[in-house]
């Protein structure tokens, strides 16, 4: 099968198998060049390991410090002529690379929210890996089943109090517009937070710790997103940035809980990416198309892995205390927040449409990134070879 990218809106409904073995292998090579980080894990739970942020935490941790991992993600197999989602692709070519390692390398598919997905981790810790000195939380998900009581939530990206407009960038047609966000219900604020705030993770620290499955000192990452006046009022102020208030609350919980073992609990606040879950996100593919071109022309533009290399290398095992901003969190969001980028962002925003999209902002970035996020675009990949079909 000759596989092309089929884009709906912000989704792209196929994934190249060869592509997103590329986009692993080229992360690995990143964490590799930086050589061992000293004092890393030894041992690593990744919970939205398949894509994005996880998917960089996972590699950060085995190719960077030899870390064995075991990761859970919520990712869609083959079926019927249809390809699977990118991040089922990206672990099995994680899990291949690490096996060449001799490292421990195991993944869940399903729900991490749910008790059997709780279950079934606990128990692999306790048969094979042992307890963890790493717990990375990097789950974005549009909605879970609470596991006590039953009930759906469904998360969204709205402002709360009034409606908000502003401009918007579709990042397919190059188009900008402007387009006005009705305010959140208390039930849709109540309902994100539930989806995106800290219970869960909770939930399976508490599991843990009551299993005895996390190393003394062990660390727990998290992470949030905080980001410029622009995006303020639809991100950290509106229903996530909620749902995010809440998870830097849980952040303080449990270093109180994990204190008595040595351990810590942090947020780590991170810069803005293209990932699957930022695409959908209003007025992000505009912000992040202009942070681009900005952070690019200044030589600091990170993706992810980079990302992920900064958070392990230089503050979670930098060695001491782990740097942190008054709250309590940690921030590779440095770069991205610095008053002479976002001074830039500021005034590109102000004047970007249609017409200057090329001069005022990195939506040809952004595209390439969007379609690597699912395979495409990597240099030493022929597109137009047909795919075997047990790599599908
Ligand atoms: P992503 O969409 O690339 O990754 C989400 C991961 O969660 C995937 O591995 C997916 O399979 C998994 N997942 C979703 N629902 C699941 C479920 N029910 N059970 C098990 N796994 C499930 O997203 P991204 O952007 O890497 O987000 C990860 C975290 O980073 C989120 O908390 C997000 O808010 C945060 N973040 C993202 C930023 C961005 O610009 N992308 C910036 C700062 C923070």
């Amino acid at each position: 099968m000759i596989i092309e990218p089929k884009i709906r809106g912000f989704l792209c409904t196929t994934a190249h198998p060869v592509g997103c073995r590329a986009s692993v292998e080229e992360q690995i090579r990143h964490i590799r060049a930086g050589g061992q980080i000293a004092g890393g894990p030894r041992k690593a739970l990744i919970i939205g390991s398949s894509t994005g942020y996880g998917l960089a935490s996972r590699i950060a941790a085995a190719f960077g410090s030899g870390a064995g991992t075991l990761g859970v993600g919520f990712e869609r197999p083959a079926e019927r002529g249809r390809t699977a989602s990118p991040g089922w692709y990206q672990t099995v070519a994680f899990e291949q690379a690490a096996a060449k390692e001799g490292l421990y390398a195991k993944s869940f598919n399903g729900d991490a929210f749910a008790n059997e997905m709780k279950a079934e981790v606990v128990k692999e810790l306790k048969q094979n890996l042992g307890p963890v000195d790493l717990f990375v939380y990097s789950l974005a998900a549009p909605r879970r089943t609470h596991p006590v009581t039953g009930e759906v939530y469904r998360s969204t990206l709205k402002p709360i109090g009034q409606s908000y407009t502003n401009k918007t960038l579709d990042f397919n047609t190059g188009v900008v517009s402007e387009v006005t966000l009705d305010a959140a219900t208390p039930e849709e604020v109540e309902h994100t937070v539930q989806v995106m705030g800290g219970e869960d993770w909770e939930m399976w620290v508490d599991l843990l710790m009551k299993e005895k499955l996390l190393a003394p000192g062990a660390i727990t990452v998290a992470y949030s997103y905080i980001g410029p006046d622009v995006t303020q009022p639809v991100y950290r102020n509106g229903t996530i940035g909620t749902a995010k208030d809440h998870l830097e609350k849980t952040a303080h919980r449990l270093t109180a809980k994990m204190k008595p073992e040595g351990g810590s609990a942090y947020v780590s606040v991170n810069k803005a990416l293209v990932t699957q879950a930022s695409s959908a996100i209003p007025f992000m593919p505009l912000y992040i198309s202009i942070l681009y071109k900005v952070m690019k022309e200044k030589g600091i533009h990170e993706g992810c892995i980079e990302q992920m290399n900064r958070l392990f290398r230089d503050r979670l095992y930098a060695g001491g205390k782990v740097p942190t901003d008054s709250e309590g969190r940690i921030r590779v969001d440095d770069w991205e927040m610095r008053d002479d980028v976002q001074a830039e962002v500021k005034k590109f925003w102000a004047t970007v449409d249609t017409e200057h999209l090329g001069a005022e902002a990195d939506q040809r970035g952004y595209h390439t990134d969007f379609l690597r996020l699912f395979g495409f675009g990597f240099a030493g990949v022929d597109y137009s070879a047909d795919v075997p079909d047990e790599l599908i």
